[in-house]
């Protein structure tokens, strides 16, 4: 029997684990995947530990998705781009193999929603985190070519477009002015989380009716940000399907094959309200 595992910190909300149960058993497939509560102390025995263990392969949550680097034989091109790793699978040769699946996870997300046919729209990313950072080099990737990072700090928009040797760094306080000028927004701030202090980023006055706005958080589902876009007539896009599909491209690493992401998605949206 084949296991799985997503270790974090903490990890007892994460709806990881019934996600992947659930797809293996809809394809009949003999495996499971359990959450594991690993410290950052005991991150480098745990990842042994999996690997002593037999885990074919597994998720990586926070704080863990840039300290697990340093523990791994091998990283893919994206993964290394985005120094963050969420996905690990055990090769053939036994080795360990670090891949970060959230961007084009988001990318994928987006594109269900909305369609490809928006490639060349002028893409605003707002917030430059750890989750900014994956999200900016999977749209590179994924063919997204005209992107402006937003930031409270604007040396650390300005760090990620120097690597990504495209784009353009601005403070909130111009990203507020000129929002007209853009038709995809992406809100990643940890700001957008309604969870304690909640601010908005910024305001959405000048928001243009035909704009794309999406979040990547998704308990709850109706984010401030998107709420306040929805007011403004936006297309808006929640990060449930960023989540899942994060989840599908891992397990598609796993085991070769894609599970079922629409039903998953009707699923937890049912369970999120
Ligand atoms: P994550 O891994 O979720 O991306 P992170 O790496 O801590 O989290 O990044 C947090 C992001 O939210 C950053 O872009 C941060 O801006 P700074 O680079 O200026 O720190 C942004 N952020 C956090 N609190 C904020 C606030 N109150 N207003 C605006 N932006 C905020």
């Amino acid at each position: 029997k084949k296991w799985f595992a997503v270790m974090g910190d903490p990890i007892e909300h994460s709806k990881s684990p019934a996600m992947h149960n659930a797809w293996f058993r809809e394809k009949s497939i003999d495996a499971t995947y359990i959450p594991v509560h690993v410290s950052s102390e005991s991150l480098e025995s745990a990842v042994a530990g999996l690997k002593t263990l037999g885990a074919s392969g597994w998720n990586v949550t926070i704080p863990h998705k840039t300290a697990i680097i340093p523990y791994l034989d091998e990283l893919d091109e994206l993964a290394e781009k985005m120094g963050a790793v969420n996905t690990v699978v055990r090769t053939k040769e036994g080795t360990l193999k670090g891949y970060n699946t959230d961007g084009v996870g988001f990318v994928r997300s987006l594109e269900e929603a909305v369609g490809k046919s928006h490639k060349d729209k002028p893409v605003l990313l707002i917030g430059a985190g750890g989750a900014a950072r994956g999200i900016a080099f999977a749209m590179q990737q994924q063919g997204y070519e005209n992107l402006t990072i937003a930031n409270r700090t604007v040396a650390n928009a300005q760090a990620i477009v120097d690597e990504m040797g495209t784009g353009q760094a601005i403070s909130l306080t111009e990203a507020e002015a000129t929002l007209a000028d853009f038709g995809i927004l992406v809100q990643m701030t940890s700001a957008g989380l309604a969870t304690g202090n909640f601010s908005m980023p910024f305001s959405l006055d000048r928001l243009t009716k035909g704009a794309i706005v999406a979040d990547i958080v998704y308990n709850p589902l109706m984010t401030p940000f998107l709420q306040a876009a929805e007011e403004k007539g936006a297309t808006i896009v929640t990060g449930l399907g960023m989540f899942v599909h994060q989840g599908a491209i891992a397990f598609e690493y796993w085991l070769g094959e894609s599970p079922n992401t629409n039903s998953m998605i009707a699923q937890l949206k049912a369970q999120l309200g």
